[in-house]
C-alpha cells in the first residue's frame, strides 16, 4: 500500500516523493531528500575534514566494513570496552563536529511526516559502504530515550536495506532504498532487528561507487 503525502497540500511538484508504511511505527518517504542530496554531501565532506572515516573494532574484537563518523553534541563509537555514546571523538580527542543546520532541518521534517513532531536528534552516524560492504542485523538500542525515533537517509548507490522483526530470528522483509530515500522507524517499530545487504556494485552520478547513510537519533 502506498498514500501520496501531498495529494492534500497543493504540491503539484512533489517530484517522487510518497510515503510506503513499512510496519506500525515505520515508513520508507520516497525521495523527501533528494533535493538537499548535493547540500547534504557538503556537510559531509565538511564534517570529513575534522573527524574522517575509520572502520571501528567491535567488543568482539572485529573490525567493522562499514566506514563510520559523526557529528552533533554526540557520536556513536565501538571499541573493545563496548558500544556507547562519546561526545568526543576518540581518534582527535575533540567534540564531534556540530549538526549541521540542514541536517537538523532534514531531520525533524522527515520525523515529523511520519508521525514524530518532536524528534530533535543530538546524534548523527554517518556510515560509508563501498560494494560488498554489509551490515549485520542489529537494534538501535544504545540511546537513553527509547521514544524517539530513528531517522535514516540514503545517498549515493541503492542498497537492499533489511527490516526485520522484533526479534532477531524474524525474518526481514528486503526494501530496496535509493538516493533521497529516508526511512523513519519509532513507537512499535523502535527496536526492530534491521541491517543492510552486502552492496552491490554500480556507479552513482554524486558519489561513484559509494553510499552514504545519515542515521539521527536523540542519543542524550
Ligand atoms: C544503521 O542501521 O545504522 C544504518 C542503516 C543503513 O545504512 O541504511
Ligand atoms: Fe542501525
Amino acid at each position: 500500500m502506498t498514500f501520496d503525502l501531498f495529494d492534500n497540500l497543493d504540491d503539484p511538484d512533489h517530484a517522487g516523493r510518497r510515503a510506503e508504511p513499512l510496519a506500525d511505527g515505520a515508513v520508507v518517504l520516497r525521495a523527501q531528500a533528494r533535493d538537499a542530496a548535493p547540500r547534504l554531501l557538503e556537510a559531509v565532506h565538511a564534517i570529513l575534514a575534522s573527524a574522517p572515516w575509520r572502520n571501528m573494532i567491535t567488543p568482539g574484537g572485529l573490525r567493522m566494513s562499514v566506514a563510520m563518523t559523526n557529528c552533533g553534541g554526540a557520536g556513536w563509537v565501538s571499541d573493545a570496552n563496548g558500544y556507547r555514546y562519546d561526545s568526543l571523538d576518540p581518534l582527535s580527542g575533540r567534540p564531534w563536529p556540530a549538526m549541521p543546520e540542514i541536517f537538523l532541518e532534514l531531520a525533524t521534517q522527515a520525523a515529523a511526516l511520519a508521525g514524530f513532531p518532536d524528534f530533535m536528534p543530538d546524534a548523527c552516524l554517518i556510515n560509508r559502504y563501498v560494494p560488498g560492504t554489509r551490515l549485520s542485523l542489529h537494534q538501535d538500542r544504545d540511546e537513553r530515550d527509547l521514544r524517539a525515533p530513528i531517522v535514516s537517509v540514503s545517498l549515493g548507490l541503492p542498497a537492499v536495506f533489511l527490516f526485520g522483526g522484533q526479534r532477531r530470528a524474524d525474518r526481514p522483509a528486503r526494501v530496496r532504498l535509493v538516493h533521497g530515500d529516508v526511512v523513519v522507524w519509532g513507537g512499535p517499530a523502535r527496536l526492530t532487528f534491521h541491517g543492510v545487504a552486502p552492496l552491490a556494485d554500480g556507479d552513482h552520478p554524486l558519489l561513484g561507487r559509494e553510499r552514504i547513510n545519515l542515521t539521527f537519533r536523540k542519543a542524550l
